[in-house]
């Protein structure tokens, strides 16, 4: 084909994607950040009432884990925020275009698989994006499959624990950001430390944001609730459990699952789904420099997951500074998913 002779060389930079930047910050090497991993877990190990934070769920297994608990039939947040999305994300990328933002920067805090960023991109056509995510190896994975699927996409990938504080590195694109909060990831905080990141977020003069889209879990029966926290499989039971294999390679303890039942509850008046680690006999646990004791049916509290009803949410989203707040939800309304603009 004469056409195809006498036409330019093809220009190789837009069929190989470019890889996509990365950037560790290893919490333990920043100064003034709070305590690291072995002391905060040497602390919530000892406590009367044991406990360990649910970041510490997410080791490479646990985010696959997760990964599979996001496809379990009981597990309804996934598939339900998704399904939002599809039928909100042309009033979202309008909502973004009224207050200005064109070409955003895409900030995915807790990325994970990266998934649900990736159905968000082809409407909002970010300019960057930025995956956060304290499971590096994870991220750096799904990072590079973004990259795959959208080859002219410029990728900042940060392997970093947020829940610390939010200084972002000078690559990420200092205009039009916008925080990417969904999966109901929020829900982990106490209401009022999770008014405090949102504070952060929405103080101009920390993450420079315009706004944040922000997946979150609602208030509904307790049958329901608790199924998607205990699931046939036990696969939210295995979950659960790797945290202890997780830490037991953080601190060198000695913790033995067999050990351990996986308890998930919800405790309607603190609007909060708990899962716990149950000790099914009396045994001792040991790492450098201490012991502890559990006696049977002593827990640990792992994570608590609170819900909200949406008028909640918008009040805590007005009194954290954003000044619009929307959501869309549901016909059985189980979930939302909110645009708060600065
Ligand atoms: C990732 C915190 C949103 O609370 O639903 C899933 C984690 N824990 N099953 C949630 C989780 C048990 C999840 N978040």
């Amino acid at each position: 084909m004469v056409s195809l002779i006498l036409n330019p060389p093809l220009n190789t930079s837009a069929l190989s994607p470019a890889s996509p930047q990365f950037i560790n910050r290893d919490t333990d090497a920043l100064p003034g950040q709070g305590p690291g991993p072995v002391q905060e877990l040497s602390e919530g190990l000892m406590a009367v009432d044991a406990s360990v934070s649910p970041k510490y769920f997410y080791n490479a297994l646990g985010s696959r884990l997760f990964e599979a608990i996001t496809g379990l039939s009981e597990y309804y947040p996934t598939r339900t925020e998704a399904g939002i999305f599809e039928t909100c994300h042309a009033h979202l990328a309008r909502a973004l275009a009224e207050r200005g933002i064109q070409r955003p920067c895409l900030i995915d805090l807790g990325a994970g698989n990266c998934a649900k960023a990736m159905a968000l991109i082809p409407h909002l056509q970010p300019r960057q994006y930025v995956p956060v995510d304290i499971s590096v190896d994870f991220l750096k994975d799904a990072a590079a499959q973004v990259q795959s699927c959208f080859p002219a996409l410029d990728i900042v990938g940060l392997g970093m624990d947020f829940s610390a504080g939010l200084a972002l590195p000078a690559a990420v694109q200092a205009e039009d950001r916008v925080f990417f909060y969904p999966g109901s990831s929020l829900g982990n905080f106490q209401p009022a430390q999770a008014l405090q990141f949102l504070q952060h977020i929405a103080d101009p003069a920390q993450g420079h944001a315009r706004g944040l889209v922000l997946g979150i879990d609602l208030v509904k029966d307790k049958a329901t609730l608790e199924a998607a926290y205990d699931d046939a499989l036990g696969v939210t039971a295995a979950f659960n459990k790797n945290l202890l294999l997780n830490v037991n390679q953080l601190i060198q303890s000695d913790f033995d699952v067999r050990q351990w039942r996986h308890v998930a509850l919800f405790d309607a008046a603190q609007s909060r789904i708990e899962m716990h680690l149950e000790a099914t006999q009396a045994l001792s646990v040991q790492w450098p420099g201490h012991t502890r004791r559990f006696e049977a049916g002593e827990r640990i509290h792992t994570e608590s997951s609170y819900k909200y009803t949406p008028d909640g949410m918008t009040a805590l989203l007005k009194q954290a500074g954003f000044s619009q707040v929307r959501h869309w939800s549901d016909p059985k309304n189980w979930f939302a998913v909110f645009w708060a603009s600065v």
